[in-house]
């Protein structure tokens, strides 16, 4: 580890534990899995595309990538047996991935909610569980990706489905926090606003010469 790092900070340093980030190919997931990497874990990025997530392990030293859909359970099960095989243990993980499609209420199809809900919340949950059977007995650390929208109940944009799973992934986050603390198991949730990535790019467009928000 680097000596010239502050005592204080050095408390922050994850050398030899094992990290997931879902949906770690790009975005916010990839920013994560840099600054855990940059920390001292061993980085695995769970991402549906997988030469995207090849890519991007590839500029890190010490980063795997291999191909998930979190809105599949048996998909989920497979890729975190794969990393706790290799690797005998998983103390984080980031439960990053999320899917949006907004859409007004009275519009949106049963088929486009339940993809919503097995990928934000089931797929979510599917994951936090598989690492947590895997952690080992002093505990770890999950980190939910939830949003603003989870909190607010909504923005400028219609998105219901985007927003009932955001706000029970957070309280999903409490639910399991409260359960697995005797555990050791620290479970988060961070709620970021508009943050220029592939997909907020994709359904901001660019107004005034700048992208929202
Ligand atoms: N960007 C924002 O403004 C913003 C704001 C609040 C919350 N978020 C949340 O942050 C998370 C990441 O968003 P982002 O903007 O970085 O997205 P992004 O599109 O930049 O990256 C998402 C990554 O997840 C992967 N992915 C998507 N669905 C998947 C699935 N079913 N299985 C496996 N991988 C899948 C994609 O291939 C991609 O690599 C999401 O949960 C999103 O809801 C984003």
């Amino acid at each position: 580890m680097n000596p010239a790092i502050p005592a204080a900070l050095a408390r922050f340093l994850v050398p030899e534990r094992v990290a997931i980030v879902t949906g770690g190919a790009q975005g916010i997931g990839l920013a994560a899995a840099r600054a855990l990497h940059d920390a001292g874990a061993e980085v695995w990025l769970l991402d549906r595309d997988l030469d995207a997530a090849q890519r991007a392990a590839a500029t890190m030293t010490r980063a795997q990538a291999l191909a998930v859909d979190i809105g599949d359970a048996e998909s989920i099960e497979h890729a975190f047996d794969v990393v706790g095989g290799r690797c005998g243990r998983i103390d984080i993980l980031v439960a990053n991935a999320g899917a949006s499609i907004r859409r007004p209420a009275l519009e949106l199809t049963l088929a486009e909610w339940n993809q919503v809900l097995a990928i934000n919340l089931t797929g979510s949950f599917l994951c936090a569980r598989a690492a947590a059977a895997r952690m080992p007995a002093g505990g770890g650390a999950i980190v939910a990706t939830a949003s603003v929208m989870g909190l607010s109940g909504g923005g400028p944009y219609p998105n219901p489905a985007y927003h009932a799973t955001k706000g029970a992934l957070v309280n999903l986050t409490r639910s399991l926090a409260v359960e697995w603390a005797g555990r050791g198991i620290r479970v988060n949730a961070v709620a970021p606003t508009w943050t220029r990535t592939a997909s907020s790019a994709r359904s901001v467009p660019r107004r005034s010469g700048r992208s929202s928000p």
